[in-house]
């Protein structure tokens, strides 16, 4: 794997910084919903400004606005940035998408970012995997570092792509499911138990394009239609009422998949297990959040919803690794290459 240089080997006294992170937030009335991604920038920002950086500013992404949109402006962030890290010498840029040129990588929106700023350091993990002019564009024009997140991720992710110990089980759930084959294709060979739930297990029921077998549901909470409030039972996979529709899984795969992860040296879980955000199909995804939890293997989480079941449980901090990325932790996971890393040189 590329391993880029290192903010800790770059000399930032006296010198003005600008910094890439991940503040991608979910916002709630105008309010920081979950600050996660915010304290996990801190790091790399009071790393800059204990070692004597003249100005740190911060940029990143927020939601994807279509232009200028004031319900998408980066003060709520800036707000609880400052509540975490008062400094004057901080500050933190506007949404790089209400500049048209950011998702076209524009040399010119580029420069304009880059402004007086001496120094680059791309700490935005979650967002590597777009070519764009805050991740790919700056670091062209000036010299770029990777931030402490960024480092991190990458080492702790990237030990899942190297010798593991096993069992390694691997637990796949979630909506998007064509972005998780590949990530499957690739890590599942090697592991030991494929879980699979989630409209994913749907999906592969019906055709595995895999080249190996995954483990299935066998129940499932079924409901009469697709409503928060639908009548609910516990059924077979295959003997689902006619019309009604899977939204979690049952009490005997919870326990079939925590028998698995109890069992597991390695594990890796990304996506739920049902439509988690409703409370009556949400058991599945939390049986798995506390099996992986339970476990004392290494364990990586990643992605929003995964990270909030676990977060919801108040059990964020048992397992090993909760990767602050959902596609980027994806696409390193499935061997793609992650264009805001490969444009910073390589470490010594
Ligand atoms: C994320 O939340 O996955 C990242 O911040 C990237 O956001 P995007 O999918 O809108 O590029
Ligand atoms: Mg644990």
């Amino acid at each position: 794997m590329h391993l880029p240089r290192s903010v800790r080997d770059a000399d930032v006294d006296r010198k003005r910084v600008l910094v890439r992170s991940d503040l991608n937030v979910p916002l709630d009335a105008g309010r920081v919903a979950d600050d996660t991604r915010i304290r996990a920038s801190l790091p790399t920002l009071q790393l800059l400004l204990d070692r004597g950086a003249e100005r740190v500013t911060v940029c990143s992404h927020l939601g994807r606005p279509k232009g200028e949109d004031p319900q998408f402006s980066m003060q709520p962030v800036r707000e609880r940035l400052r509540q975490l890290l008062d400094d004057d010498r901080l500050d933190v840029l506007e949404n790089t998408r209400f500049n048209a040129g950011e998702t076209k990588n524009d040399p010119a929106f580029a420069r304009q970012l880059a402004g007086d700023n001496e120094l680059f350091v791309e700490d935005a993990f979650g967002s590597v995997h777009r070519a764009h002019a805050s991740t790919v564009g700056v670091a062209e024009v000036l010299p770029a570092y990777a931030g402490l997140l960024l480092e991190r991720e990458l080492q702790e992710l990237g030990k899942l792509l190297g010798v593991v110990e096993h069992p390694f089980v691997l637990i796949s759930g979630g909506a998007k499911v064509d972005d998780k084959l590949g990530v499957l294709q690739n890590l599942g060979g090697k592991a030991d138990a494929v879980l699979v739930g989630g409209k994913m297990a749907e999906q592969l029921r019906e055709h595995n394009p895999l080249s190996f077998d995954v483990v299935l549901p066998t129940d499932v909470v079924a409901a009469s239609e697709f409503a928060e409030d639908a009548d609910a039972k516990v059924a077979p996979y295959d003997d689902l009422p006619e019309g009604w529709l899977g939204l979690d899984i049952g009490p005997e795969t919870r326990e079939t998949f925590a028998h698995h992860v109890a069992e597991a040296r390695t594990i890796f879980w990304n996506g739920p297990m049902g439509v988690f955000e409703w409370p009556r199909f949400a058991e599945g995804t939390k049986a798995v959040a506390e099996a992986v939890a339970r476990s004392e293997s290494y364990s990586v989480v990643g992605g929003a919803d995964s990270a909030r079941a676990l977060t919801e449980l108040g059990l964020e901090d048992e397992v090993s690794w909760l990767s602050t990325g959902g596609g980027a932790a994806l696409e390193l996971l499935e061997g793609k290459e992650l264009p805001g890393v490969s444009i910073i040189p390589e470490g010594a």
